[in-house]
């Protein structure tokens, strides 16, 4: 089959082109640096000739739910009537567990507008919601690191590999519309802080790590089992500690061959 990809050069985006190739379909990816923007519908149409379905991962930055709601209103929406003036079959996006039980926070405002958009849109769809990847504390702690010290919100998940979700969504593309499919999570709950502490080990560093709420995209409300998946989620196979290793492997191997070099 011929998948486009929306999101293709993004970081769950990069595995999902290689998880549709590594199983013998044609991925073509939609993004800006690939000549498409979503926002002014340029370059779509031309994109989605004789594709046969789509996978969404795309992503905004905004914070502000106005803005991200605004955000998916033109990008979901424009990529939906693309789809079908081009005839494709399935749309299947990517969407975050908990993300109708989070009011406060606006990336999950946008999220919600993306998923209304494609359930009541005009292609035949499948809405995956997943958990946080493992890379997210990490990133969180890039976001709010100030000198040695980043702050981070005191949150219970069960993160999961992007690569093993982008396997999940290249194969729900080339079957049937599901609607809403089970919620996918990876195989063990972890506390946020504590991962963001092994990430920056696996990296060589050591900052202090504050628990807080405040100044963040994160409420309150994201506490508890919030976040955490349905009891019929599909469960990927890739632990935490499995991902970190393999991060401490990657990382070894490039200073060895910048060494050499
Ligand atoms: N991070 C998590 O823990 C997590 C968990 C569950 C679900 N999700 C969801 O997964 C999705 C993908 O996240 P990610 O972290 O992989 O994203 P990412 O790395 O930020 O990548 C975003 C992608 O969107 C493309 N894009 C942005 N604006 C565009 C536009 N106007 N037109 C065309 N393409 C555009 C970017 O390409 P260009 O810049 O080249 O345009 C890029 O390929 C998000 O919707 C997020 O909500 C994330």
């Amino acid at each position: 089959m011929r998948v486009a990809v929306a999101g293709g050069t993004g970081l769950v985006g990069r595995y999902t082109v290689e998880a549709l190739e590594r199983t013998g379909h044609d991925a073509v990816v939609i993004s800006r640096s690939h000549g498409v923007d979503l926002l002014t519908g340029d370059g779509l149409d031309e994109a989605l000739d004789g594709v046969d379905a789509v996978i969404d991962v795309t992503n905004t930055l905004e914070i502000d739910p106005a803005a991200a709601r605004a955000f998916f209103d033109s990008a979901t929406g424009n990529l939906l009537e693309a789809e079908q003036r081009a005839g494709v079959g399935h749309h299947v996006v990517l969407s975050i567990v908990g993300v109708d039980l989070v009011e406060g926070n606006g990336h999950y405002a946008g999220k919600r507008r993306q998923e209304e958009l494609v359930e009541n849109g005009p292609v035949p769809s499948t809405i995956q919601r997943a958990t946080q990847f493992h890379e997210f504390a990490g990133m969180v702690a890039s976001w709010t690191r100030q000198g040695d010290t980043a702050t981070l919100p005191p949150l219970l998940v069960q993160p999961v590999a992007a690569a093993d979700v982008a396997q999940v969504l290249a194969e729900v593309a080339v079957g049937p519309a599901q609607g809403r499919a089970p919620d996918l999570a990876g195989p063990e709950p972890q506390d946020l802080i504590d991962m963001a502490r092994r990430t920056l080990a696996a990296q060589g560093e050591s900052i202090r790590l504050i628990p807080s709420w405040g100044g963040m995209p994160f409420t309150v409300e994201m506490a508890g089992e919030v976040l955490l998946p349905g009891p019929d989620a599909r469960i990927a196979p890739t632990t935490f500690d499995a991902w970190l290793e393999q991060r401490r492997t990657e990382a070894g191997s490039a200073l060895a061959s910048a060494q050499a070099g």
